[in-house]
């Protein structure tokens, strides 16, 4: 199947953790990484998160980059939970965000829409089809989709034996494990079933430490 290749970013505490118990998730990383994050954004045709992340942080997922055009914002979201009043939503008439959920009737569905948020409907199978997701951002040209979390789209995107490249920010701080963790359950019951990856670049970044992986083939 063709799709889009497919970068996870994560920026994590030295113990894998996203964000506290509590949602909260700035800063986990110092400004030098923050500013790769939004390079980053700026190279890629698309971002994506899921509908916790988009609910609870309510981002721009904008690049804040002059002159760098903004990729399309792509949401998971099942229920249509991401409120018309978001900061997504808001900023939908200049900078593209499309939604794959099961729910594309309703007064937020079309309160949605008049915002210029474009609904897709999606198939649901364990969670929103990510294949059938895939399919439509490449029959729309996307090429290249960076995927920002949180850790449970991560780990659908793992199982599906889907993502090609990890980028990885990686603070000197503990968070602990009450914390959320960066990646979501994966069900693996054999060593030999963990998804591998071959380390091509580690580099300080302030305090913090930059890594990125790509997938063996
Ligand atoms: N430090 C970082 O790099 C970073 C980056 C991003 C987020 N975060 C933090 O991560 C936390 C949220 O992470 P999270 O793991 O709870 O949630 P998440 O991955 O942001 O969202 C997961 C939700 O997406 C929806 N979804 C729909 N289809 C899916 C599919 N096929 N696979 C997976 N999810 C699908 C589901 O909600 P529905 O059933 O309602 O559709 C699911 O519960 C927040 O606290 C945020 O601040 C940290």
């Amino acid at each position: 199947m063709a799709r889009p290749q497919i970068t996870l970013k994560l920026a994590t505490s030295l113990d894998g953790k996203i964000a506290l118990a509590n949602g909260m998730s700035e800063w986990i990383t110092g400004e030098k990484a923050r500013e790769e994050g939004r390079k980053l954004r700026a190279s890629h045709d698309a971002i994506a998160v899921g509908a916790n992340t988009a609910v609870l942080d309510n981002p721009q997922l904008t690049t804040r980059i002059d002159g760098e055009n903004d990729p399309i914002r792509v949401i998971f979201d099942t229920y249509l939970r991401l409120s018309w009043r978001s900061n997504l939503a808001k900023t939908a008439k200049t900078t593209p965000v499309w939604i794959f959920t099961n729910v594309t009737t309703g007064d937020n569905a079309e309160a949605l829409e008049m915002q210029g948020v474009k609904l897709l409907k999606t198939p649901v199978n364990d969670g929103l089809d990510l294949n059938f997701a895939l399919d439509f951002l490449y029959d729309y040209s996307v090429t290249s989709l960076l995927v920002e979390g949180g850790g449970t789209l991560a780990a659908s995107f793992l199982r599906l034996d889907a993502v090609d490249v990890i980028e990885w920010f990686r603070a000197p701080i503990i968070l602990g494990g009450d914390s959320r963790g960066s990646i979501g359950d994966l069900g693996l019951e054999d060593m030999n079933l963990a998804k591998r990856f071959n380390r091509i670049e580690i580099r300080d970044l302030g305090d913090d430490i930059h890594e990125k992986y790509e997938r063996i083939a």
